[in-house]
């Protein structure tokens, strides 16, 4: 047995050596057909998204401009400049661009702070909103309208001295700043639907408040359809675009349908107006998902943009602060066309300077500036949505 074993290999052995002749070439050799299993590169390090994607990123590639607001004494902090950076892609400013910042007494248009905070928005690469070029309120009346008024001999003289400041103002500010789009006017109507005047508002105080629809021989529609007429004509004079806004509040309050109403016919009927904005202070105790739909469907009826333009959320027992801010996103998202999309402005970023006191917490940031469960959720939902977490 072990003989014919030596045999059968001598045997192979020569076969082999015959196969490796000079003609023969060594046979490249082959795959292993059993290889060890090849080790996978280390997988990628799981990636944070939140340092990957900022707010402006993920909403940006949702087709939505997201937007904040802050104030000159604000900027002296340096996580207010990371956050303006990373996250938000417009801005407006709180007070600046208002009558009675830039108005002096003296009736000249004082830009020097204002300008700054434009150098500042440049710095953090923001696009900028104009608030607002008509309001009642924060204006120069004290001392510069209401001093024309008393030094006018009649009625119509005060009348024309007032309209001409008006449009002398509104010139300058269009001349002045570039903007992507303005407020023209601020809160024109009350609750119904009527136009606001100084016997229907309700003020809860008489800070720098100014009507000057009284001023107007057809009273404050007057005042509005002049207000946008010059405007427009600013801004063809001067080579420039922006969207022009009629902005107001309450108007996703189930309380207020007169107003919305009032302000989306207004703008129908204005060729001059090109987008309807609306406020959005509001609570997880008053928001209503349904009030919302019937708002923002209202809104691009009027075919022009629509602009949540000073979104800020108190919390509240009904609904959590995240979850009235996801809500309008998404319905926001679903209900708006993108080309009708003026975009989401917060009133701001962190709690500490909220207008309505830092205990309302109605941003997305607390007050030491760390992301709150509303900025997280609101993240994960444009994340999501925007699928760039699939690319
Ligand atoms: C607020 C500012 O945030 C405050 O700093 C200021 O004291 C009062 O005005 N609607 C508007 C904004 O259109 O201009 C207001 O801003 C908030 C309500």
């Amino acid at each position: 047995m072990k003989r014919f074993h030596w045999l059968l290999s001598t045997l192979a052995a020569l076969v082999l050596v015959g196969a490796c002749g000079k003609d023969n070439p060594v046979p490249t050799p082959q795959p292993d057909p059993d290889p060890t299993p090849v080790i996978p590169p280390e997988s990628e390090p799981e990636k944070d998204p939140l340092a990957l994607w900022g707010l402006k990123d993920l909403a940006s590639a949702c087709g939505l401009m997201i937007g904040t607001e802050f104030t000159y004494g604000e900027y002296s902090d340096d996580s207010l400049k990371v956050v303006m950076k990373r996250d938000f892609e417009a801005v407006t400013f709180g007070n600046e661009m208002k009558n009675d910042q830039i108005v002096t007494n003296a009736g000249q248009f004082n830009f020097t702070r204002a300008d700054q905070m434009v150098g500042w928005a440049k710095e953090c690469e923001l696009k900028l909103f104009g608030h607002t070029l008509g309001w009642h309120s924060q204006q120069q009346n004290d001392y510069l309208v209401n001093k024309l008024v008393a030094g006018a001999a009649d009625a119509d003289e005060a009348a024309a001295l007032v309209r001409d400041f008006h449009k002398k103002w509104v010139d300058a500010m269009v001349g002045h700043f570039d903007v992507y789009g303005w407020d023209v006017v601020n809160e024109v109507f009350i609750d119904s639907g009527a136009w606001r005047n100084k016997a229907n508002s309700q003020l809860s105080n008489n800070y720098h408040v100014f009507f000057w629809g009284d001023y107007y021989p057809g009273g404050p529609k007057e005042f509005v359809d002049t207000a946008f007429r010059t405007a427009r004509e600013a801004l063809e004079r001067e080579g420039k675009s922006a969207i022009l806004y009629i902005n107001d509040y309450n108007l996703e309050g189930g309380w207020a349908h007169g107003k919305l109403e009032a302000l989306c016919q207004y703008a129908e009927g204005n060729p001059d107006v090109t987008g309807v904005g609306s406020q959005m202070h509001t609570s997880g105790d008053l928001y209503s998902p349904s009030e919302m739909k019937n708002m923002l469907e209202r809104m691009v009826k009027t075919g022009k943009k629509v602009r949540i333009s000073e979104l800020d959320v108190a919390s509240g027992k009904k609904m959590s602060q995240a979850d009235v801010i996801l809500d309008v996103f998404k319905q926001y998202l679903d209900i708006v066309p993108e080309a009708q999309r003026g975009g989401i402005t917060f009133w701001g970023v962190s709690d500490k300077n909220s207008w309505l006191g830092a205990n309302k917490q109605p941003l997305l940031y607390n007050s030491q500036y760390l992301r709150k469960d509303a900025y997280l959720k609101l993240h994960a939902y444009l994340l999501e949505r925007s699928g760039l977490n699939k690319k």
